[in-house]
């Protein structure tokens, strides 16, 4: 069995970031989304992956390199322009042969990985294994309808006027029918070639559609809640791992990871917290669900429930919560000017003060 691994795209970035990474290397709990994908693959007994890469292409071949990090072999498939995910599969026919293979979306986390689903895939093969989840907005995502024995009766992208809650999750398991299906789907109204329609296309020709019902599933759908919930979910997964330097003042409860090269003093840190590698934490306070990305410096300060990228301060500044702060972003209290807020704010970025 192989992967597929959709790692292109429009290069959307998630707002309010001016990111300067493909969507897939946003890191959650310090570590890009796209690795959770790849740990998850190998986990399941995968190594062979094709990479379908666009615009991104160098930095995502730069962060992942041959695969042998992950204990994988990848092959990088370029595409033009993005053009859908049965696109993808079009242009990945070469790479993936007559194999059964597994289709993931490079911008989604399952957490507690695939390795069930791939096992319920191989010992009980079909056409297509989709999984799906309950959403608050169905609107955002290919969306499934379910018959009275729970079998699937239809599938559609994005619908205006969803049939149900039941969103499709962004791995997908296939035979080597789904070839045939993503030839003879055409063009959306967006212009893509749609997975959801080559799947849809398998159940109008009697092929075999399963789903599972499945939860811990975060997708970006550019809100920063999202965000910072996944952020949390995965931290509940922290273990505890001081490889940086935490001197006597400091106290720590909860699960904290501290990555090496960081220091921490006269700090107290509420895990679950990861602390990423070089970074100081000086005379602070760290909450739960916290990270802290590498080379940063929180000094004086008082942070939880909240998501600092790599080369940021926090300085004098109490207290953050709920909050996304880019890369190399300094927040700092604004001294000799008593009662106004200076602010230096990057495009699409939102800012909540205490008036
Ligand atoms: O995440 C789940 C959803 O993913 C499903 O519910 C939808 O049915 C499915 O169509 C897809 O929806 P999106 O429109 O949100 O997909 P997005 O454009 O974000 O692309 C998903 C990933 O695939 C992302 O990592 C970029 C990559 N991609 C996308 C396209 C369109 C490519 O590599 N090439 C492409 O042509």
């Amino acid at each position: 069995m192989k992967a597929l691994v959709l790692a292109g795209g429009k290069g959307t970035r998630l707002r309010p970031l001016t990111h300067t990474s493909a969507k897939q290397l946003v890191p959650v709990a310090n570590k890009p989304v796209l690795n959770y994908g790849l740990e998850a693959i190998r986990d399941a007994g995968i190594t062979s992956v094709g990479m379908v890469v666009g615009d991104t292409g160098s930095e995502i071949m730069r962060a992942v390199g041959d695969g042998s990090e992950f204990g994988l072999d990848v092959t990088y498939i370029p595409q033009e322009a993005p053009l859908g995910l049965a696109h993808c599969v079009l242009i990945a026919a070469e790479f993936l042969a007559d194999e059964p293979f597994v289709m993931y979306l490079g911008d989604n986390l399952l957490v507690g990985g695939i390795s069930s689903l791939v096992e319920s895939f191989r010992h009980r093969p079909c056409d297509a294994q989709i999984l799906l989840t309950r959403v608050a907005d169905p609107r955002l995502f290919g969306v499934a309808e379910l018959g009275p024995e729970g079998e699937i009766v239809g599938v559609q992208e994005k619908p205006l006027v969803p049939r149900s809650d039941l969103a499709i999750v962004g791995v997908y398991s296939f035979s080597p029918a789904i070839h045939q299906a993503v030839r003879a789907v055409r063009p959306s109204a967006r212009g893509e070639l749609e997975i959801t329609d080559a799947i849809q296309w398998l159940i109008d020709t009697g092929r075999s559609v399963r789903s599972h019902v499945v939860t811990g599933y975060w997708k970006d759908t550019g809100r920063v809640q999202d965000l910072l919930e996944c952020n949390r979910i995965v931290l509940e997964l922290v273990e505890q791992d001081i490889r940086g330097t935490v001197d006597g003042l400091t106290e720590i409860t909860g699960r904290v990871s501290v990555e090496p090269g960081a220091v921490v003093e006269n700090s107290v840190l509420r895990g679950p917290i990861v602390v990423g590698a070089d970074t100081k934490i000086l005379s602070s306070y760290v909450g739960p669900f916290t990270s802290i990305g590498p080379e940063c410096v929180i000094q004086d300060a008082e942070i939880e429930d909240s998501i600092v990228l790599g080369g940021s301060s926090v300085h004098g500044v109490s207290r953050v919560a709920h909050s996304l702060i880019g890369r190399n972003v300094e927040v700092s209290r604004a001294v000799g000017t008593p009662n106004i807020h200076q602010l230096v704010v990057g495009d699409h970025s939102k800012i909540q003060v205490r008036a």
